[in-house]
């Protein structure tokens, strides 16, 4: 796959004698795919962000997008990013579907082009039964999908967005997400950052981790979860006693131990099981203690989210 973006050994000090806003970041992004960059405040995120950008110098280090310098090629960059600021100034009293014209004609769209395309766009972000509506009596929600529709008209390859989910309600975090994947169906890379994984876990396909201006982890986020947490842990309940079958499941390969949890107000006791090993392991233990005899009631993988899975690794508020 190629790589769209680059960062490489990226450094910034807004003032002499601070600490670095970054410090040797390096990251690189895959298109296609929506990467989440996941950080504390003050990480670092909105930093790198104007930088790849093309909005705000940089010290020293390397930025490529699609293979395009942002400090000497700042017009090819332009060209394929789409970028969606964390707070930007509305032109308010502008309606709607104006205000997407508008900057459809500042990106050189024929005006012939332009009143499709502006249809277009509003049906993408769900805005079509607002189109007519001064832009300043949107909801926070609906600005943050105009900006999004804004940041589309020139039909950018990669999209970049700081804190896009931020002060959403839970419904309008859910819409947004959705946009999203119907983006990277369509074929685009999507960047977004978040002070809280938890907005971005299940729409990320690659996680990186900033912290003081600099990348802990990073990786697919089926790849972070195994990185982060080698050994898994199935709670396996019995119909009756669970002692037998807390000595065999000890003997098992791949079994590192097994713990018994007092009855429940049912009456049944629970193992935890934790073992080694990838998907298939925990399967055909599962089918080895049913061949065995045990009376298995159930048997559920406990799953910690990623975000939890995360605050082992960081110091930082990943919360
Ligand atoms: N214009 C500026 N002048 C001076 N220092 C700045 C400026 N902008 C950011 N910084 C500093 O750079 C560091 C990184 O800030 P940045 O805004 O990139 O973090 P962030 O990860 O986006 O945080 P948040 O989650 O709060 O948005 C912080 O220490 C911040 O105080
Ligand atoms: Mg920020």
């Amino acid at each position: 796959m190629a790589t769209i973006l680059e960062v490489t050994d990226l450094c910034k000090t807004y003032r002499k004698g601070k600490l670095p806003a970054l410090d040797h970041m390096t990251l690189q992004v895959e298109s296609g795919g929506i990467y989440a960059f996941v950080g504390p405040n003050g990480a670092g995120k909105t930093t790198t962000i104007r930088i790849l950008s093309t909005l705000l110098r940089f010290d020293s280090g390397m930025v490529l997008v699609g293979g395009y310098r942002v400090d000497t090629q700042p017009r090819d960059v332009r060209r394929l990013l789409g970028y969606i600021p964390d707070e930007f100034g509305l032109y308010s009293e502008m309606l709607v579907a104006e205000y997407l014209d508008f900057f459809a004609g500042c990106y050189g769209i024929a005006p012939a082009q332009r009143a499709k395309m502006v249809d277009d766009l509003l049906a993408l972000v769900g805005l079509v039964h607002r189109r007519d509506d001064e832009v300043r009596t949107l909801s926070r929600g609906m600005r943050q999908r105009l900006g999004l529709a804004r940041a589309l008209v020139h039909d950018p390859a990669l999209i970049v967005a700081d804190e896009p989910a931020a002060g959403l309600d839970p419904r309008a975090r859910v819409e947004l997400r959705e946009i999203f994947r119907v983006l990277q169906e369509m074929g685009k890379t999507i960047f977004l950052s978040s002070h809280v994984l938890r907005e971005l876990d299940d729409v990320a396909t690659h996680v990186g981790i900033v912290e003081q201006g600099r990348l802990v982890a990073s990786g697919t986020v089926d790849a972070i979860r195994a990185r982060l947490r080698p050994h898994r842990q199935v709670r396996v309940m019995l119909l009756g006693p669970a002692d037998d079958a807390q000595v065999w499941l000890g003997a098992q390969p791949g079994v590192l131990s097994v713990e018994l949890a007092p009855p429940n107000n049912g009456g049944l006791a629970a193992l935890y099981v934790t073992l080694s090993g990838a998907d298939d392991a925990a399967v055909a233990l599962l089918a080895a203690l049913v061949n065995a005899g045990f009376p298995v009631l159930s048997y559920v993988e406990e799953r910690e989210t990623l975000e939890s899975l995360f605050l082992n690794l960081t110091q930082g508020v990943v919360s």
